[in-house]
């Protein structure tokens, strides 16, 4: 069947506010979406037959036959085979993404999740937050090992999320969360490339060495997950910066702090934010700082001083994650 159209779509890149790596350990984490650096995929009736994917920043252009394993053609396929549509269809799938990629900022599930959205609406189908997630969430777990599951989640909803992983095949809980006023957050990237899947190996390690240590970490994790949805219902700014700053004491402890992100972390601190931590895997991505309408602009200068290889400005908020 030939499709004479085109479609588009597009999905945001995210921040991990807190309770990275004990998610995976069914802790309690709060992810917020990131909309001002985005993925995007457009797809194309191609006139020959075959799927042909196109990635215009990388330079790169491939055929199913050409990588068949590759992340993007298996998601394809797997969307596909959702929508029931079969894979012998002619089309010309566009990637672009001006997410850093392997920086903290969900640069592979934002593109799995325009990917996903894009396919479908070619086909004229209109797959929910849920379904994109879990099919985003197949394609990560493929590549990246044992993902909680937070990320896909959080670029699909494309809103602030509460998120526990489900034991035993069960579905995750995904909540909502409160945020009154909104939050103002600046984030930091170290330049350092830390794939995810490796802190996170790292991390199963150490907890396969001493189970009962790092269970006992990842549950003080949890808590200050929980306390930090609390003060984000109540408005309580103050104490959001010193439960981050928690976060962050309880991440080093776990070993996926680095010297770069401590560095940009100490500078965001020194110079007025409430408080301030890494931000996703760690080993180098991200760090995030809390910051007031007064502290703003003086902590995002000091970042981009201090050496960080991009510094964005968000305002974390109940429905969306608005940018000034
Ligand atoms: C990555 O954004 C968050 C981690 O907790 C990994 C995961 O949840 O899959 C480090």
């Amino acid at each position: 069947m030939q499709h004479p159209k085109h479609s588009t779509a597009s999905a945001p890149g995210k921040v991990i506010l807190c309770g990275e790596h004990a998610v995976v350990y069914g802790q309690p984490a709060i992810a917020v979406p990131l909309n001002r650096v985005r993925a995007q995929a457009t797809v194309d009736a191609a006139d020959k037959g075959g799927i042909v994917w196109y990635a215009p920043d990388l330079g790169e252009t491939w055929r199913l036959g050409d990588l068949p394993d590759h992340p993007l053609a298996q998601l394809t396929g797997a969307t596909l085979a959702r929508i029931g549509v079969a894979t012998d269809v002619a089309l010309r799938i566009t990637v672009r993404s001006d997410i850093p990629i392997a920086g903290g900022m969900g640069s592979g599930a934002a593109l799995g999740a325009a990917l996903v959205r894009a396919l479908a609406a070619f086909f004229d189908q209109v797959l929910g937050p849920a379904d994109v997630a879990a099919l985003v969430y197949e394609s990560e777990r493929a590549y990246h090992g044992t993902p909680s599951g937070i990320d896909n989640t959080v670029v699909s909803y494309e809103q602030p999320v509460w998120f526990v992983r489900g034991t035993d095949g069960a579905p995750p809980t995904i909540e909502p969360v409160e945020v009154r006023p909104p939050v103002a957050l600046i984030i930091g990237d170290t330049g350092v490339r830390a794939p995810t899947y490796v802190t996170v190996g790292g991390v199963r390690e150490r907890w396969q060495r001493d189970r009962q240590h790092y269970n006992a970490l990842f549950e003080q994790i949890g808590a200050v997950a929980l306390a930090v949805r609390g003060v984000l219902r109540d408005g309580q700014i103050e104490q959001l910066g010193t439960l981050l700053n928690q976060n962050q004491a309880l991440l080093e402890t776990i070993g996926v702090s680095s010297p770069e992100l401590e560095h940009l972390i100490g500078v965001a601190r020194r110079v007025g934010a409430l408080g301030a931590k890494l931000s996703g895997g760690g080993g180098g991505g991200v760090m995030l700082a809390l910051v007031t309408a007064d502290t703003a602009e003086q902590v995002q200068a000091a970042l981009g001083a201090a050496g960080a290889a991009h510094v964005l400005h968000t305002t974390v908020s109940m429905h969306t994650n608005e940018h000034p």
